[in-house]
């Protein structure tokens, strides 16, 4: 019975779109490049429903089975489930976010690619200085090269997070690969921390809902995308990174920067600063979605009023 709830809510999330996640951008355009290391090309989530051919499959691969396509909501906006729909008190099933509905000034700020072997501890220099908790996403061959680093983050607070093991587009790839991707990744960010992720990110935001639903129920990993986005890969100036996230930002948002590149890294004391002057609390992405609440049912819509029958003619 349980099971049987459990697939029926998780129909329901599907089909009433609440991937919040799979509507900002464009087209899905991936191209990824040799050096993908180094770039963070944030084209924005996928389209739902985009078919998921597996170019990198062999003939034997099996290629995930898509799910029907679900109707995309507002970005940051997310769609309740039909109150109707649910047991009283079940609160919906989510498997992405985009952003957080929160009572109160908390963000996430996040950190994708690394851990690099420069930067990263300069960053979480900057970090402790000032008491800040930041999550971090990242490669799994990074975290088998620098398991220190690793290790680190958690000693001070932070939250270790899944980025893939070599950033893939994770829609390109067959069953098996995807699957190596994520579990190779979750254990050697566990070897180096002792700590087994709870969030992933894709690789440039692309995803769908099939592989939503797999990273949720057969890993346990939240799909964090983000709605404040910098494009700190590509604009390579600190000024220009700071004023984007500063002025981006607000309760219950999830920045995403990148601390592979120092331009990135010097932006970081002004943002936080900034940040914290304003008033933000930072916390880690799960202790932001654990405040998440569920927007209310949107209210009913009046009901259409009936055409006035036509007075009667007076006189003649
Ligand atoms: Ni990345």
């Amino acid at each position: 019975m349980k099971h049987t709830l459990t697939v029926a809510l998780s129909l329901v999330v599907l089909l009433t779109g609440c991937h919040t996640a799979h509507t900002q951008g464009g087209p899905q355009v991936i191209a990824v490049p040799d050096d993908e290391m180094t770039r963070e090309p944030s084209l924005g989530p996928a389209t739902l429903g985009t078919p998921t051919p597996p170019p990198e499959a062999g003939p034997d691969a099996t290629p995930l089975p898509a799910l029907p396509t679900a109707t995309p909501a507002p970005i940051t906006t997310p769609t309740p489930v039909a109150s109707a729909a649910l047991p009283k008190g079940t609160a919906p099933v989510r498997y992405s976010y985009n952003s957080c509905n929160v009572d109160g000034p908390y963000i996430a700020i996040t950190f994708d690619d690394g851990p690099s072997a420069k930067l990263t501890p300069q960053l979480l220099d900057m970090l402790k200085e000032r008491g800040i908790k930041a999550t971090f996403f990242m490669v799994g061959q990074n975290v088998a090269e620098y398991p220190a680093i690793v290790k680190r983050m958690v000693d001070e607070g932070h939250e270790v997070a899944n980025h893939s093991w070599s950033h893939p587009a994770l829609t390109k790839l067959s069953a098996d690969a995807f699957r190596k991707q994520i579990k190779d990744t979750n254990d050697a960010i566990e070897k180096a921390s002792g700590v087994r992720p709870t969030v992933m990110r894709p690789p440039y935001g692309a995803t769908n809902a099939n592989l939503d639903k797999i990273l949720n129920t057969q890993f346990g990993l939240k799909v964090i995308i983000w709605d404040v986005d910098p494009l700190d890969w590509k604009f390579r100036n600190a000024e220009r990174v700071a004023s984007q996230i500063i002025n981006g930002t607000k309760p219950g948002s999830i920045i995403l920067a990148h601390d592979i590149h120092a331009t990135t890294v010097a932006a970081m004391p002004k943002v936080f600063d900034t940040l914290l002057a304003k008033g933000y609390k930072f916390v880690t992405v799960s202790e932001l979605i654990a405040m998440d609440q569920p927007l209310p049912p949107a209210p009913p819509k009046p009901a259409a009023e009936k055409p006035k029958p036509l007075p009667k003619p007076v006189g003649s």
